[in-house]
């Protein structure tokens, strides 16, 4: 049976250069990157091309990247750096309802420490608005993060909008968790102004198990890990160097292959988002609209139609999807984005979250909504 893989924002397959990347560090260019000899050297210089590869899909320096062991590392690196930090100025945040749990769980960490977090709704498209935040900003303010695009819904936040009005109103950082925005959508961390920014290598076709903090020059924050000083004293650790590559190799592909890739990659989903629509009486769209939203994500619900069963029964087509996010789908709990997002009870259990990578082809649109009519039926026949 041929696979047709759409659930690209929980994870991607890594593309053959990059398996290649990695093999290569794992056997060949192997060494530390902090011995003296060549072959220290060697790793040194790999991690130095990764670091400029990685750097250059969101315009910073090679020298502002930290790599870390992925998404979830950088995002609590962000928050809890920033508190320790600055816990003399000020000991409130401000987030949105709907960010992942790695920044939600880390802000309740930090609430249970003292701190105080402003939790910014979303309207029905997954969107804050910027009076919300402007009301929310204060004078001890220390830190503002918001996700670039939802990982559930693929809502889009106005990040450069967000950025000017923190800047202008407050002495806050701006943290962007940009994971599932990385490769997807064009943001320049200067030119948007931007502090910190967690990016994730395997959202891009790139290993998992590693991603990377961007810190704009000169910001300072408390490192999460000591000891042997690595990543320049920053984040200490021995350097995932074969993961690292092969994030720096899937960094440098999708940057190359910007254009073409987000190009097919909203073509598709907008096909995908109009026959399910059209095709399957009672479909709806959940958050935003389809020309709205990131290129490479569609939440679906079916009335009647329980999203797991949905998903299992695709599964013995070929097709994979997921309920929600992939964090939430094997737990019973409802989504706090759908929630957040006030959706009707039916649409919150059936919501099916349909993803695209690099991989997708317009081709894989037809058999799609094909197994999508027949176990939709199917499910309303019984
Ligand atoms: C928006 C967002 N932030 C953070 C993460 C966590 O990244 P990682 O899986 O690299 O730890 C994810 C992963 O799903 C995500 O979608």
């Amino acid at each position: 049976m041929t696979i047709i893989y759409l659930d690209n924002s929980a994870t991607t397959a890594a593309l053959p250069e990059v398996a290649i990347a990695v093999k290569e560090m794992l056997t060949e260019n192997y060494g530390n990157p902090s011995s003296l000899h060549g072959l220290g050297i060697k790793a040194e210089k790999a991690l130095g091309e990764a670091r400029l590869q990685v750097a250059g899909l969101i315009g910073a320096r090679p020298t502002e990247i930290y790599f870390t062991s992925g998404g979830t590392e950088a995002n609590n690196w962000a928050l809890l750096g920033i508190a320790r930090a600055r816990r003399r100025q000020g000991r409130h945040l401000i987030t949105t309802a709907i960010e992942h749990p790695s920044i939600l769980a880390t802000c309740r960490r930090l609430e249970a420490d003292g701190f105080e977090v402003t939790y910014l709704p979303a309207d029905a498209r997954g969107v804050i608005r910027l009076a919300d935040l402007e009301a929310a900003l204060r004078e001890d303010t220390i830190l503002v993060s918001v996700m670039s695009v939802n990982n559930e819904v693929g809502s889009r936040q106005p990040v450069a909008d967000i950025a000017r009005l923190v800047h202008s109103r407050s002495r806050a950082v701006l943290h962007v968790d940009h994971i599932q925005g990385y490769g997807k959508i064009p943001l320049n961390c200067h030119e948007a102004g931007i502090d910190l920014m967690s990016l994730s290598g395997h959202k891009i076709h790139g290993p998992k198990g590693v991603g990377a903090l961007y810190i704009k020059e000169g910001l300072r924050l408390e490192p999460l890990l000591t000891g042997g000083g690595q990543e320049a004293g920053q984040r200490s650790g021995t350097e995932n160097t074969a993961g690292i590559a092969g994030f720096g190799v899937a960094a440098q592909l999708a940057a190359a292959d910007f254009a073409r890739r987000t190009a097919r990659m909203q073509e598709i989903k907008l096909e995908l988002a109009r026959r399910l629509v059209a095709e399957i009486p009672g479909a709806v769209i959940n958050g935003p609209p389809p020309e709205e939203g990131a290129p490479n994500i569609i939440n679906v619900s079916f009335p009647g139609v329980r999203a797991e069963v949905l998903v299992h029964m695709l599964e013995q087509r070929g097709i994979y999807v997921s309920t929600g996010s992939a964090c939430h789908s094997r737990r019973e709990s409802a989504s706090h984005v759908l929630q957040a997002l006030h959706l009707e009870r039916w649409r919150q259990d059936g919501a099916i979250r349909i993803s695209l990578g690099a991989l997708n082809r317009l081709e894989e649109v037809e058999p799609t909504v094909e197994a999508f009519k027949e176990c939709v039926q199917e499910l309303w026949s019984l």
